[in-house]
């Protein structure tokens, strides 16, 4: 059913009348034209099309639009800023974490749930954040440790 839903997409208002029951992850790039958050497989295995919805890390292939009313979503353009690059995607780049890019931004946003709930992860911890996330470019070893040098980073206080 269309619907006017509100909610806040990287702290701007958006109003959209819309069918309230299409899919977060086209809303966000067809409608939208963010396509920082990718899409993989479609059926919430990947990891790829991770959005923050008040902070939690969810699949956007997987919520509806009509979830997000009224909620704050923060996609990969919601991180950092021209020129500024977020401390985790600093570590990122640090550590040349990413080959084809594609489970980047999933792992990012994950990485900013993951830290903001738990700021000195150990290992362990980072391994099981990440778990759901897929890379097919096999660049796991070096996105742990991005994410651990992150972690530094914001203890440290860097934005
Ligand atoms: S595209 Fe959503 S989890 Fe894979
Ligand atoms: S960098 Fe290519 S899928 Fe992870």
């Amino acid at each position: 059913m269309v619907k006017t839903i509100r909610f806040t997409l990287n702290d701007k208002p958006v109003s959209l009348d819309i069918d309230e029951e299409r899919t977060l992850l086209w809303v966000l790039r067809t409608d939208l034209g963010l396509t920082g958050t990718k899409y993989g497989c479609g059926e919430g295995a990947c990891g790829a099309c991770t959005v923050l919805v008040d902070g939690e890390a969810l699949p956007s292939c997987q919520i509806t639009v009509g979830f997000v009313a009224g909620r704050h979503v923060t996609t990969i353009e919601g991180i950092g800023a021209e020129g500024k690059l977020h401390p985790i995607q600093q570590a990122f780049v640090r550590h040349d974490a990413l080959q084809c890019g594609f489970c980047t931004p999933g792992m990012i946003l994950k990485a900013h749930s993951l830290l903001a709930s738990n700021p000195s992860p150990t290992r362990e911890e980072i391994i099981e954040a990440l778990d759901d996330h897929l890379c097919r470019c096999g660049a796991h070893v070096r996105i742990l440790a991005a994410v651990h040098t992150a972690a530094e980073m914001l203890k440290g206080g860097k934005s």
